[in-house]
């Protein structure tokens, strides 16, 4: 293993984004978002457990008005996103559909996940919806799902670090590594 690569569950990872790099990218989002929002009363719909790491990064500096909302929705094994994609009926109890939403995700890859919860919310009469992602694959998306307010637009690779994780390992580390191509299973 070269130098900085990892290993989690058999499979070789390297380094990729490190800390300082993804925290000047929240920083800009989150000045992005400050204009955005300025003024205004929104909440925030966390998709854990992936993107805790990115909201608590993220939350501190918003300069507007929000409520945080937590919602858990498991759409991965191993390297792969499966289907069918299940929300919890219990799911955004106190979610309030007249109120603008700001979806912060970790990664999106095939778009399932997202395009699945939009239309949810759409069905709850949620308007106003926009999505925050730390990381896209806009090669691997299947859906058509706009992501208004996006950190790094990437290529196919599985990345693991700052809350993602593969099967569980590797969500701990503070920066983001990607799978060795050469040794995708
Ligand atoms: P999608 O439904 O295919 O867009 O996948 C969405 C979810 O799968 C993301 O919110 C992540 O939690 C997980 N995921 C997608 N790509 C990766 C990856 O490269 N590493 C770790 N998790 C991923
Ligand atoms: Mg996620």
């Amino acid at each position: 293993m070269e130098s900085g690569e990892i290993k989690l569950d058999g499979l070789v990872f390297e380094p990729f984004l490190d800390q300082q790099t993804i925290s000047k990218r929240i920083q800009i989002l989150a000045e992005e978002l400050n204009q955005y929002y300025h003024q205004q009363h929104i909440q925030l719909v966390v998709m854990l457990q992936g993107a805790q790491n990115f909201y608590e990064d993220l939350f501190p500096l918003l300069t507007f008005s929000f409520s945080t909302h937590f919602i858990k929705i498991k759409t991965y094994q191993g390297l792969h996103s499966v289907q069918p994609i299940e929300i919890p009926e219990t799911a955004l109890k106190s979610w309030n559909s007249e109120l603008p939403t700001l979806i912060v995700e970790d990664i999106i890859d095939t778009g399932r996940t997202l395009w699945s919860f939009m239309e949810y919310l759409k069905q709850k009469n949620g308007r106003d919806i926009h999505i925050v992602s730390l990381l896209v694959k806009p090669e691997a998306m299947q859906l058509p799902v706009k992501c208004r307010f996006r950190g790094f637009d990437i290529g196919t690779e599985f990345v693991v670090g700052f809350g993602m994780d593969y099967n569980d390992s590797g969500r701990d580390l503070d920066s983001i590594f990607r799978l060795k191509s050469h040794n995708i299973p």
